[in-house]
């Protein structure tokens, strides 16, 4: 049997997880010290992890409702007025899914399909585009630049809509770059949305992981609730990845056509999870600043440390990733990060694995301690000046 005729086309269009294929050869390396992995370093706080403890003390282990617990939905929708004025009912406006993940696959397979382009902002986190085109759709790249701040610029995605155009996946704070709209950039960004009748998947799973001013939603600039999927978790903000508890946010009707594909796939999120949020959402917002300061720490450490090494890197004001340019080193991103990793045990993320915009820069994660970060940056360095003396000889030449 040839098992390859028996793939999807769709499955066997898209590659595997340029992450993961790094990271295998990170995994055989001993001694490595990491800026690669774009999850918290720090453990979920005691008294969530306590709540999910108690709860299996008391025997529940049951399904929830399809959308999640109603007492969960009410909370998150308390937490996302409180802190970013964004007001959903938690009656039909709102579902608890598996992570951001499965939010964003159920979001772009509910509006997306055969014949349709999804506009996607770029560089971005891994799965926008695969998702697009498991959902049938095309993806289309739409280019942030280093010297707009990774900013989307309307002019750049002005330029990329066609007719097909059905919707606009973004993330701000973005993973991997760090950069963020501000409600004035988000304005010029929903006039064309408005214009062109697109909709948009705003992944804001880094939006209390913001330096200096405060997140700025797409939801809430005029005219946008309706055409928003608004999609976060708990996964970065609450330190807590593995409890797998994200949620989506948009007009009832998109929340009802989302929830028949989670209730024939997912059914529902898991409980235990369920759970952990509703405390973490109730009483963890002092942990979660706590993390915030230290991030804060490490950011100005990790962009110090670049620029004196002589790598031209744009200062993150969101998430917890920078993202240096090493075109300076004459090497291209993924023959870097292997010799990087090969010569000096420092694992980083070559900037191309999150979409052509990325090529040319790596992805250091600096949710890792601050002494790891320090001593990386010493061994970035050992390696990249004499790359950089290297690259200017041969250009002098
Ligand atoms: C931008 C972005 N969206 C979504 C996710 C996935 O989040 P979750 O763990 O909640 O599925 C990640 C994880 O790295 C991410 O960086």
């Amino acid at each position: 049997m040839n098992i390859q005729e028996k793939l999807s086309p769709q499955v066997k269009q898209i590659p595997p997880s340029g992450i993961r294929k790094f990271f295998d050869l990170v995994v055989a390396t001993k001694g490595v010290i990491s800026l690669g992995v774009g999850e918290p370093d720090f453990v979920t706080p005691w008294h969530v992890r306590e709540s999910s403890i108690h709860s299996l003390e008391q025997g529940m282990t049951s399904y929830t409702s399809n959308s999640g617990l109603l007492e969960l939905r009410e909370e998150i929708c308390r937490y996302m007025d409180e802190t970013f004025a964004l007001k959903y009912s938690p009656n039909n406006e709102i579902m608890v899914t598996v992570g951001a993940s499965e939010a964003i696959d159920i979001a772009l397979r509910t509006i997306a399909s055969q014949g349709d382009e999804v506009l996607i902002v770029e560089p971005c986190y891994v799965s926008y585009g695969p998702c697009a085109t498991l959902a049938g759709a095309t993806p289309v790249s739409v280019p942030t630049y280093q010297k707009d701040d990774f900013k989307l610029m309307p002019e750049v995605l002005e330029s990329k809509i066609t007719p097909k155009s059905k919707a606009i996946i973004m993330c701000f704070p973005n993973n991997p770059t760090g950069g963020v709209m501000e409600e004035e950039d988000l304005k010029k960004i929903a006039d064309i949305i408005k214009k062109h009748d697109l909709l948009v998947i705003s992944d804001e799973v880094y939006a209390e992981l913001t330096y200096g001013k405060k997140h700025a939603s797409i939801a809430n600039i005029e005219g946008m609730k309706d055409r928003t999927i608004l999609i976060s978790g708990l996964s970065k903000s609450f330190a807590m990845t593995g409890w797998r508890i994200g949620f989506a946010m948009a007009h009832p009707e998109i929340i009802a056509a989302m929830l028949k594909i989670h209730q024939y796939t997912i059914l529902c999120a898991p409980i235990m999870g369920q759970i952990a949020a509703l405390e973490a959402l109730r009483n963890g917002k002092c942990e979660m600043d706590k993390m915030i300061e230290q991030y804060d720490q490490r950011r100005k450490l990790i962009v110090k440390g670049f620029q004196e090494i002589g790598l031209s890197c744009h200062i993150p004001k969101g998430a917890f990733y920078a993202f240096p340019n090493i075109e300076a080193t004459g090497y291209e991103d993924h023959q870097f990060a292997e010799e990087l990793l090969k010569e000096t045990k420092v694992a980083v993320v070559p900037g191309s694995v999150f979409g052509q915009g990325g090529k040319g820069f790596i992805r250091c994660s600096y949710a890792t301690s601050y002494s790891q970060i320090t001593e990386a940056l010493e061994r970035i360095g050992e390696f990249v000046l004499p790359l950089i003396d290297k690259n200017k000889n041969e250009q002098a030449i």
